[in-house]
């Protein structure tokens, strides 16, 4: 997720697009990077890090004035934050400047045609090759060299282009990043959403996918992208900033939940290969071979991340056959682990900055382990250091409690499992079931989301309860750990998870009419035997919520209050069962007037021990 802001109209425009890019900061915030056109040259400046850290490289360089210009905040996707892979990207001639928000996935393929056409890159990312292609196109016409560029491009991307040879001019495209136009009195805005152009015009318009739109100082013009014209509805804005920051939603972490279906496309964005049942993770840096010979795994990390390590544990070991061994950071740190040649440990961390994680995985390296991470902040410092690894590219997180980093790490997992279990004892239409599901997982997590108000009514009549239990088997055992983990960080409501068989051994002496109990109890393997747990809970008068299959009517006759999520695989089940958990933690946390994002006690990045 990058911020993008561009401006054409009568007044300087260099404020207009610092003050748009602070606005969007929330969106991407490791480089920054601001195109102008002053009449005739195209002058670009960028710098990574804050955008303060632009405003210092602009107050060094002398700039004309310029009255049409566009700019940039990034969230690396592909190659590290650094001032060169910052936005605009030019041409080879440095007369067409691009910013993009999105991915590229074709963006491999269509490097090595241009550079086998003569065009050079100068920067790691997919967004380059949007420059060549539109230059590799020009003929007299921005807007048609973009859309014949576009025409090429797989993935997604919201764009705004400018170029010296026409210097009055930007040209802004979307194909599932969002894009939103402002309409001045002579002045017109292209942004990311509508924070950034709002102290200036609340009237907008939304482009949809597909479409192109051309400012001028004249006005706009909108198309599809096959050159068809649209007309486009001019609408008033009436939230306020910090509304749109979050895109209408009460708190980042509800905004958070409500992206997952989008996350867990970008996590699988380019990575699936149907018709073999496999999947391709470029980032590995290993051969099939060593691939091949791995023959034990370790995986570790901290707190939501080490959750999502077991669900990983439990999928390699079932389709990879490969012994794997999950163990926290901080313990696996100060240890002395055992680490033999075909020992991978792999390292899971949002932030890629924990302390313990960073800990572990240097210990694991210095006993000459190969360690991989699953990450989300690219160029982190476990992104730097690992040997090899896998962007989740969830886009930033920006509530302190979990939430999509999570179902992304889990959806990565999977893949992974893919690649490494097609090497062993998975089969091809075993694994080509498995790519089928995971494609439906986004449509069936929305049908989840939908439920979002009766889950809030569930969160009512729970609010003032003190303690909870989370149970689960198999794959759902992690998703219990996780529920119960989301509950105590953003209410402060005692909440424990355990293997539902584990109750009998001890948790169920806490069990009386004041204690509610979460059951994950899908339709899988362990089904039966989690009923009979819930069986033990209703004898002893525990209030029970249950998290089950659609279609188990069966089950309202066995819990309090049921929570139906789709089926699907046993193994992708968390990926759903936990969207519920999540939202049940966010609704009593609110009830409770707790802070939400920024609960008590707790950082975003541990990077202490
Ligand atoms: C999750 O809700 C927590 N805030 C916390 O457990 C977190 O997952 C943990 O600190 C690990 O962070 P990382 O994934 O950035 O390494």
């Amino acid at each position: 997720m990058c911020g993008i802001v561009g401006y054409v109209g009568d007044k300087q425009c260099l404020p207009v697009l610092i003050e748009g890019l602070k606005r969007l900061e929330y969106r991407g915030y490791d480089s920054a990077g601001i195109a102008l056109i002053n009449g005739r040259d195209l002058i670009v400046v960028k710098d990574a890090g804050k955008i303060r850290n632009l405003e210092d490289e602009i107050r060094r360089t002398d700039l004309p004035a310029a009255c049409l210009g566009i700019a940039h905040t990034r969230w690396a996707t592909h190659g590290a934050p650094t001032r060169e892979n910052a936005h605009p990207h030019v041409d080879c001639r440095h007369r067409i400047a691009v910013v993009h928000n999105g991915i590229i996935e074709n963006n491999v393929a269509l490097r090595q045609k241009l550079e086998a056409e003569g065009h050079r890159f100068t920067t790691e990312t997919d967004t380059e090759v949007l420059a060549h292609l539109i230059e590799k196109y020009y003929e007299g016409s921005l807007e048609q060299a973009v859309r014949k560029a576009l025409l090429l491009v797989e993935g997604t991307y919201g764009i705004a282009v400018v170029s010296a040879d026409e210097p009055n001019r930007i040209v802004g495209a979307r194909n599932g990043s969002p894009l939103v136009v402002g309409v001045g009195r002579g002045e017109y805005f292209i942004a990311s959403d509508v924070s950034a152009m709002l102290r200036h015009t609340r009237q907008v318009i939304y482009l949809d996918d597909k479409e192109i739109v051309t400012l001028t100082t004249e006005g706009f013009t909108t198309t599809t992208i096959l050159d068809r014209p649209v007309d486009k509805l001019i609408e008033e804005i009436s939230w306020d900033l910090e509304q749109i920051e979050k895109e209408g939603f009460d708190h980042f972490m509800l905004k958070e939940i409500f992206e997952q279906p989008r996350c867990i496309e970008n996590a699988l964005r380019g990575r699936l290969v149907g018709e073999d049942g496999t999947a391709h993770l470029g980032g590995l840096n290993m051969t099939t071979e060593e691939l091949r010979s791995v023959d034990r795994i370790i995986i570790t990390a901290c707190g939501t991340s080490w959750h999502a390590a077991m669900i990983g544990e439990y999928m390699i070991e079932e389709h990879a056959r490969v012994p794997v061994e999950v163990e926290y950071a901080s313990e696996f740190r100060y240890r002395n682990p055992i680490v033999r040649p075909g020992t991978l440990v792999i390292v899971i961390s949002q932030s890629g900055e924990t302390a313990d994680t960073l800990a572990a995985m240097r210990e694991a390296q210095r006993k000459g382990a190969r360690a991989l991470g699953i990450v989300n902040v690219v160029g982190s410092t476990i992104a730097r250091e690992s040997d090899g690894g896998v962007y989740i590219h969830a886009g930033p997180e920006i509530g302190v409690a979990s939430t999509k980093a999570f179902t992304s790490q889990v959806a990565v997992l999977s893949v992974l499992t893919l690649c490494l279990a097609r090497l062993h004892a998975l089969s091809r239409p075993e694994g080509q079931r498995i790519v089928q599901e995971l494609h439906s997982l986004p449509e069936k997590m929305s049908r989840i989301l939908d439920s979002a108000p009766s889950i809030a009514r569930i969160a009512d009549t729970y609010a003032r309860h003190n303690n909870f239990l989370f149970l689960g088997r198999g794959y759902s055992f992690p998703v219990a750990l996780e529920g119960a983990l989301k509950l105590k960080e953003i209410s402060y409501i005692h909440a424990e998870g355990y293997p539902a068989a584990e109750m009998k051994h001890g948790p169920i002496a806490l069990i009386d009419e004041n204690m509610p109990v979460v059951f994950v109890c899908t339709r899988d393997s362990g089904y039966e035997k989690v009923l009979s747990n819930m069986e033990e809970v209703r004898a002893r008068k525990g209030r029970i919520i249950a998290i089950a299959s659609e279609g188990d009517e069966m089950m309202r006759t066995k819990a309090d209050h049921v929570i139906f999520i789709p089926q699907t695989l046993e193994k992708l089940t968390p990926i759903l069962a936990v969207v519920p958990l999540q939202l049940l933690a966010y609704y009593i946390a609110v009830r409770r007037g707790c802070n939400v994002d920024q609960p008590r006690n707790l950082a975003k990045s541990v990077t202490v021990e």
